[in-house]
């Protein structure tokens, strides 16, 4: 059985468990700092697991030998998002706590593929990568994958199509700025811009921008947990499987879109490395614009980080 160990076991972190445990996929690790919560999570949940028949082990813990050999270490320790918070407001907290989180884990799973989903999010996994000294194809950051995937949920709601059918595409950061593309994006091969009114479109992509501060408004005390941490089992799954599945993830750019030593929303292929491949759309003009001005944001992420800890 392949292994997962999980750094945070909050909402996301939990829930990601929960996931991937009926899934059969691996057996997974909870590691948080709050005493009993992991233990008390791991062990409701493996006492789940004869309900559905499945073989998962299930271990929470406060401390890192437990994820000795881990195939994944997904990190989601670090503070959510309170109303009126942007993702980069949680930069200082949660830079201490990735850092810490990846360089423990490292110590007892130097083969590990890291998925980093802890917020500002690109930057966050641009740490992760600095901090183990991993090759990049080996830490990649989760972002993309969550937002086109609420993008799908919007089109399916305004056009009634089946979920199945709805192929999104965002790229670019992890935040307000993010690029739904809405020329390769479509429904059974009809471009979305075809098929929807422009103003309809509009509104989808406007709504999928913003779709986490929607969760974290309506929620009051906390951030999206659902659909991030499904979004962990898809890219966990393509991994082990050595799928090489292309979906939108925050991967190093060493030049791809003209960018460089930077984490940010590209279409990646997924397999037993990691990052297998980056691929490059061919971008229109306002695609790029929005495209560029996505990366300055994040940039300015990066460039605060940088000022904040040394590698
Ligand atoms: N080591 C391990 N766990 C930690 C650490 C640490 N150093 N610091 C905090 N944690 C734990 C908290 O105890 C908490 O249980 O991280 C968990 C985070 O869980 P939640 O507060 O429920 O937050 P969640 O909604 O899961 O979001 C986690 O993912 O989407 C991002 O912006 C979000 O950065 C946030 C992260």
């Amino acid at each position: 059985m392949k292994k997962i160990s999980i750094i945070g076991a909050g909402m996301t972190g939990s829930t990601a468990a929960h996931w991937l445990a009926e899934r059969e996929l691996a057996d997974l690790v909870l590691v948080d700092v709050v005493e009993g919560m992991p233990q008390g999570k791991g062990l409701d949940l493996l006492e789940a697991m004869p309900i559905i028949r499945k073989d998962v082990k299930i271990v929470g813990t406060n401390s890192y030998e437990a994820t000795q050999g881990s195939d994944i270490i997904v990190i989601t320790a670090g503070l959510p998002r309170k109303p009126g918070m942007s993702r980069d407001d949680l930069l200082t907290a949660n830079a201490d706590i990735v850092r810490k989180a990846a360089t423990e884990t490292l110590k007892y799973s130097p083969n590990a593929i890291y998925i980093v989903l802890t917020n500002p999010l690109d930057t966050m996994a641009y740490l992760a990568m600095k901090v183990t000294g991993l090759p990049a194809n080996r830490v990649i950051g989760q972002a993309g994958v969550l937002d086109a995937a609420r993008m799908s949920a919007f089109v399916a709601l305004e056009t009634g199509v089946s979920v199945e059918n709805i192929n999104c595409y965002v790229l670019g950061g992890h935040g307000d700025e993010m690029v739904p593309l809405t020329r390769h994006s479509n429904i059974a091969g009809i471009p979305l811009r075809e098929y929807l009114p422009a103003e309809r479109l509009e509104a989808i992509v406007n709504r999928t921008r913003k779709g986490g501060g929607e969760i974290v408004n309506l929620l009051k005390t906390g951030s999206a947990y659902y659909a991030p941490s499904m979004a962990v089992v898809q890219m966990a799954d393509a991994i082990l499987k050595d799928k090489h599945l292309i979906v939108p993830c925050a991967a190093l750019m060493q030049g791809e879109y003209g960018l460089n030593d930077m984490y940010f929303g590209v279409p990646v292929m997924l397999g037993a490395n990691g990052v297998e491949k980056i691929i490059e759309y061919s971008l229109d003009a306002d695609e790029k614009a929005a495209f560029e001005k996505s990366a300055v944001s994040v940039k300015d992420t990066h460039d605060a980080l940088r000022k904040l800890v040394t590698f």
